[in-house]
């Protein structure tokens, strides 16, 4: 392979040298196209920074969980994090054992719960005093110990985008500070239960150190704090949230990420949990489309409208998030301002605003750049479009993972 990921190569973008041009006609857009080389880069760049200090990532599966994908990140020898009890269903139907899952969320049903209980998992995640009952309830009734972690909120302030940021105390997130040690400090004395770990995640996309170095400190210090009075954990959890660069600027590292982790929290000897989404499938994934019309927007200035949008990447309609758009094959000729649109009936429905690319015609391909993260994950049906095919890259071929969705697949559920 010359270069892996989404690089320029005779004027065309290729997908570790396969062009997207040949992927699109052979599988229509929308698109999504996956990088395994990326994938298997990235995932491996954040678990080497950690240079012999114990830990394991547990892959958040919310960014991501194409099957193939996550059959990917086994394979790389990942772990997860699910937020739902499908998600746990689809990391076990990929091969995961309990001891490889961690269940997160801030609201899990008890139908969930009773589900999740019995399968002893690595841990439960607990969000509030009220779900520890609900735990050790069931764990009664099965006659077992759950595993759990407390998940506390920190009150940091991510400094991310205030949709994505979770360690504020006014964010719906985790056991306030001030009641957590006592809650895990209860545990002691309560046979069902086993505190394993204890648990914060401040944000996602987090661009700078300081939110992700404040809260392991503060993880590190409760677990001495606990220690102190005889609760040993098995683990610390750090959560997930290393942002990626959507417009090339300069990002956190890798290394200077898991540098800053570790030293937070080595005077107490426990290993680290990460449950990094983004930072490990972003950059790994473009959402292709076709220009489907051209029309006059100002004197200087054109809609181009794709057949793409909010339905397919809901992350700019939703946060006003910025991806780098280009066409897949870089026409000879001028360049032109462009609002790059998506077909939904939502004025919303930009995903690119305020662009000067080569000019586009009707049929030209255009590639959405770092949309592997919370991209097709968070894909709807809205007008009823169907959900978008995907394809992988690796090891030199491409394959479909997902077929694109069908009306007959959609109107299956309602006859
Ligand atoms: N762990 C927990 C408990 C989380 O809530 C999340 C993300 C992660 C890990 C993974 O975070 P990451 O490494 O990907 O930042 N849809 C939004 C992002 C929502 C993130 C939710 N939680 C977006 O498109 O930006």
């Amino acid at each position: 392979m010359t270069r892996s990921g989404f690089v320029l190569s005779r004027a065309e973008l290729v997908c570790d040298d396969i062009p997207l041009s040949a992927i699109a006609a052979a599988v229509g857009t929308p698109l999504y196209v996956y990088s395994g080389a990326t994938i298997r880069a990235r995932y491996r760049a954040l678990d080497e920074a950690f240079d012999g200090y114990p830990h394991r990532l547990h892959y958040a599966l919310k960014a991501n969980s194409t099957f193939a994908v996550v059959q990917l990140l086994r394979q790389l020898g990942s772990a997860v994090d699910a937020n739902s009890i499908w998600e746990v269903e689809v990391a076990r139907q990929a091969g995961f054992g309990a001891a490889d899952v961690v269940f997160t969320g801030v609201g899990k049903s008890l139908h969930e719960l009773a589900q999740a209980v019995p399968l002893g998992l690595r841990a439960i995640n607990v969000e509030s005093p009220g779900e520890l009952e609900r735990i050790e309830t069931l764990a009664a009734r099965f006659g077992l110990v759950a595993r759990v972690a407390i998940r506390v909120n920190p009150d940091i302030d991510a400094g991310s985008h205030p949709h994505i940021s979770t360690g504020l105390r006014i964010n719906k997130f985790g056991v306030p500070k001030d009641i957590a040690r006592d809650l895990m400090t209860s545990i002691g004395s309560r046979p069902h239960l086993k505190l394993v770990a204890i648990h914060v995640h401040v944000g996602s996309q987090i661009t700078s150190l300081a939110p992700l170095r404040s809260a392991a400190a503060f993880l590190a210090q409760l677990a001495t704090e606990l220690d102190a009075r005889g609760l040993r954990l098995e683990y610390l959890d750090l959560g997930g949230g290393l942002g990626i660069s959507y417009d090339g600027a300069d990002v956190l590292s890798a290394r200077d990420y898991v540098a800053a982790l570790v030293d937070e929290v080595r005077s107490t000897g426990l290993p680290i949990v990460i449950e990094p989404g983004r930072s490990v499938i972003g950059p790994a994934g473009v959402l292709v489309g076709t220009v489907i019309d051209i029309k006059r927007r100002a004197e200087d200035s054109d809609f181009a409208v794709l057949d793409a949008g909010m339905t397919e990447l809901m992350r700019p309609a939703l946060y006003g998030a910025y991806h780098r758009i280009e066409p897949v094959k870089a026409a000879a000729g001028g360049t032109r301002h462009y609002e790059l649109v998506g077909p939904v009936c939502e004025s919303t429905d930009v995903v690119g605003r305020d662009r000067m690319l080569p000019t586009l015609s009707v049929g030209d391909l255009v590639a959405i750049h770092d949309a592997g993260a919370y991209g097709a994950a968070m894909a709807s049906n809205y007008n009823r479009r169907p959900l978008p095919a995907e394809v992988l890259v690796d090891n030199g071929q491409w394959r479909l993972i997902r077929r694109r969705q069908t009306v007959d697949d959609l109107l299956a559920l309602e006859r």
